[in-house]
């Protein structure tokens, strides 16, 4: 561990997909055939649309995971170094494709999304022995898309080294007790949050996303912004990787909340569930 490190660091370990985006009027039903628009290739993954997030809001961040060795990944880290994220602790997996989410879009901006997850799935002890150097100052910032013994291992691993582990418990799948306990605060969104206290799973710091009602961390509400959404994609990742950047910062629950809501906000109205480099 450096102990003269002073600022800390957000670091993710988390999926890095491609993301196929389908624009059509409405989405099919089972057996059903719907046309789209041309599909267009975007940039996702839970835990690279973190690592973003957490860059553009001053973190100094670093991404760990697994992409296949192909063209989206290789364009993928270009995108990340383009965001100012680190990627040096990106491996690139060998005859595995990169995760790939296929993401339709209806007229209304609902959308429906499917994730192979490829490379993402590779991700090993590998990548939690890539945390060996996360100390107190440091924020773990981790989704759910990868196995859940390496994202269990992870959890207990950095949380035996001082660091506070924000999990966002997206998509939801039960991790043990100790697991939760051993995190600093579990972000999750209402039907996420239902189906954790279904498996009788607790956490003592529990913020929960309520869409265009705001968010809530434990008791403390902070609304949402009114904007007009034209694509909510990765508007959850967006919060996680802001209010993790404010944290790391030593801002206040508050602050780093509101700062999240304005990521959040920022995200739902552009296409894509990360902005362009070339935007700034
Ligand atoms: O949270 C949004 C993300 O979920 C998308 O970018 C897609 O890749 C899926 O992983």
């Amino acid at each position: 561990m450096d102990n003269a490190r002073k600022a800390g660091r957000v670091v993710v370990l988390g999926s890095a997909s491609q993301d196929l985006y389908m624009e059509m009027e409405r989405h099919p039903t089972t057996g059903e055939t719907v046309m789209s628009g041309d599909i267009v290739q975007r940039f996702g993954g839970k835990g690279g649309n973190q690592a973003v997030a957490a860059a553009r809001a001053g973190a100094e961040t670093l991404f760990v995971g697994r992409l296949g060795d192909d063209a989206p990944g290789r364009t993928y880290l270009d995108r990340l170094v383009g965001h100012g994220v680190d990627v040096t602790r990106v491996v690139f997996e060998p005859d595995v494709p990169t995760g790939t989410a296929l993401i339709m879009l209806n007229a209304e901006r609902d959308n429906m999304i499917v994730v192979a997850p490829g490379a993402n799935h590779h991700v090993n002890e590998g990548q939690v022995a890539a945390l060996q150097d996360l100390g107190p100052a440091d924020v773990l910032l981790m989704p759910m898309e990868l196995p859940l013994d390496v994202t269990a291992a992870a959890i207990m691993a950095a949380a035996g080294q001082g660091t506070r582990v924000i999990l966002n418990l997206a998509p939801y799948a039960p991790l043990s007790q100790e697991v939760l306990d051993a995190c600093f605060l579990i972000i999750v969104n209402e039907k996420e949050n239902e189906l954790m206290e279904g498996d009788g799973l607790r956490a003592p710091e529990v913020l929960v996303t309520l869409g265009t009602d705001g968010s809530r961390w434990n008791q403390l509400v902070v609304p949402a912004q009114q904007v007009d959404a034209v694509d909510t994609t990765g508007a959850g990742d967006a919060y996680c990787g802001a209010l993790a950047a404010a944290l790391v910062a030593g801002t206040d629950r508050r602050e780093a909340m509101v700062a999240a809501t304005a990521s959040s906000a920022a995200t739902v109205q552009h296409l894509g569930a990360q902005p362009d480099p070339k935007w700034d």
